[in-house]
């Protein structure tokens, strides 16, 4: 089925103004390059897109592989923003009715329903074109929009090549259009690099066109930063605060409590649940969910880990690609490591670091352990100061605590090891071997007590 609107998204620049190697369409604005959120807008619209790509093609193109349906064009060399259209349009099916959206790859605040009021305001009035257009008290090196006497767009002039009076022109270009097709397609060819940069704008398709007797007209969007492009780091990060902003307040309105939501970031990709509570200093990444009726927080990250209902994270905690499953509390203070899951009621308290270790249901490891490549079933206490000796240089090898036993606190297990279902371990034991269930293992140095030995002793003088 042909679908009802074409995108050509434009990220084959290089971001000079970035100052960095990675290609800026790859910059990341909370966690994901700022392509992808523009990319999820085509998506969102069920657009074809066509993704032109060229400065590090192969990697812009790589970011982009977990998502179905796209087309690449490469446009080599980068001979400005016209030139790339030209790439792409060859990419583009000739189907008449069909409009064709051109996205800069840089602005990643913009709204899916702008694009749809754009599409709207081009079929409305009949235009060979729609633009959106901004108004900012720092016009800088956007595109100014000239406009006849009657206020019809015009043209679009760079700052680069504006007399001093157009630079005064606070009205500029966002770089994202929707064309009907054809007239695209027709214009984009008579584009003459004669300009103070010697390139193909694209921005000069609008003036052909005027000047050819179409119409063309203007989504003047009232909030400024939704268009808002990324050409320097601290643009970067003035969009990013947004982004977070954005998310927060959504949340919010959900019914997710925030504590003091300008010290709280949650990622574009994670899920929270009505009735959870994140508190102050709290950073939530990639794709994390946490629960309804979770708390988590202060101070806390947790990446790519999944906070059952009801559970608790308390201050301090790093938790990355685990499982805290329902009603379960953890810290403060703790790390856990990729590949755990702390199970349902388990407690895990302060100080204690695990990796790929798996706590069953009800399970605690109150203070200062390291728990590594562990397998602990339900109902087991392990003391403070535990350790797994999960690595002797060479390999790592595996310790198993079965369902209800005590390991004694200060105890060394020395894998691989095996604890049985409801044995002992004596505190203070370093084990080395096995632990039959309903045992008592037993393995340090016995006390001796030697009366009366203090005051045989020498004294001082
Ligand atoms: C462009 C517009 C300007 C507008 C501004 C909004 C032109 C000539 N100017 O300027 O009117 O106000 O965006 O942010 O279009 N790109 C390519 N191939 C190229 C050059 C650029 O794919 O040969 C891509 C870039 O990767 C980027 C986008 O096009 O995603 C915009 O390029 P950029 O260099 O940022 O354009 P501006 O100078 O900001
Ligand atoms: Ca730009």
């Amino acid at each position: 089925m042909a679908s009802a609107v074409r995108a050509i998204v434009l990220a084959a620049g290089k971001g000079t103004r970035m100052n960095s190697a990675l290609p800026k369409v790859l910059h990341a604005a909370a966690g994901r390059p700022i392509l992808h959120y523009v990319l999820d807008r085509c998506e969102e619209l069920g657009a074809e897109t066509v993704v032109v790509v060229g400065h590090q093609a192969e990697t812009v193109r790589d970011s982009c592989a977990p998502r179905e349906g796209l087309a690449f064009a490469t446009q080599e060399p980068q001979l400005g923003t016209g030139h790339a259209v030209q790439v792409a349009l060859r990419a583009v099916p000739d189907d008449a009715n069909c409009p064709v959206l051109i996205l800069a790859g840089d602005v990643p605040l913009l709204r899916t329903e702008t694009l749809r009021a754009l599409c709207a305001l081009r079929e409305g009035s009949a235009a060979a074109a729609a633009l959106v257009s901004f108004r900012t008290a720092a016009p800088a090196a956007y595109g100014r929009i000239l406009r006849d006497p009657s206020g019809r767009v015009a043209a679009i002039v760079e700052a680069k090549d504006a007399t001093a009076e157009q630079r005064l022109i606070d009205e500029v270009n966002a770089s994202l259009y929707v064309f009907d097709g054809r007239k695209l397609r027709a214009t984009i060819q008579d584009l003459q690099p004669n300009n103070a940069q010697g390139e193909f704008y694209l921005t000069d398709v609008i003036g052909l066109l005027v000047a050819a007797g179409e119409r063309v007209e203007a989504l003047l969007v009232t909030d400024a930063t939704e268009a808002t492009g990324v050409n320097t780091t601290t643009e970067l990060s003035a969009v990013e605060r947004d982004l977070y902003e954005r998310r927060t307040r959504a949340l919010l309105a959900a019914g997710v409590s925030i504590e003091r939501p300008d010290t709280v970031l949650i990622g574009p990709d994670v899920r929270v649940g009505t009735g959870a509570r994140i508190r102050a200093f709290t950073i939530l990444e990639g794709s994390t969910v946490v629960e309804a009726g979770a708390s988590v927080g202060p101070f806390c990250r947790i990446e790519n880990s999944r906070i059952g209902p009801n559970a608790t994270i308390l201050d301090s905690c790093l938790i990355r690609n685990s499982t805290v499953e329902a009603g379960a509390s953890v810290g403060p203070f703790a790390h856990i490591r990729p590949d755990s899951v702390v199970g349902e009621n388990a407690k895990v308290g302060n100080f204690v670091e695990l990796k790929k270790t798996s706590l069953g249901p009800g399970s605690k490891a109150p203070h200062l352990s390291y728990l590594g490549d562990a397998t602990i079933g339900g109902k087991a206490n392990i003391g403070a100061g535990t350790i797994t000796c999960n690595y002797d240089g060479v390999v790592k090898s595996p310790t198993a605590i079965e369902d209800g036993a005590f390991v004694g606190s200060n105890s060394i297990l020395v894998a691989p090891v095996r604890v049985g279902r409801g044995a002992y371990v004596a505190a203070g034991s370093v084990i080395t071997k096995d632990v039959p269930a309903d045992a008592l293992g037993v393995g340090r140095a016995r006390q001796e007590n030697k009366p009366g030995w203090a005051s045989r002793r020498p004294k001082k003088h």
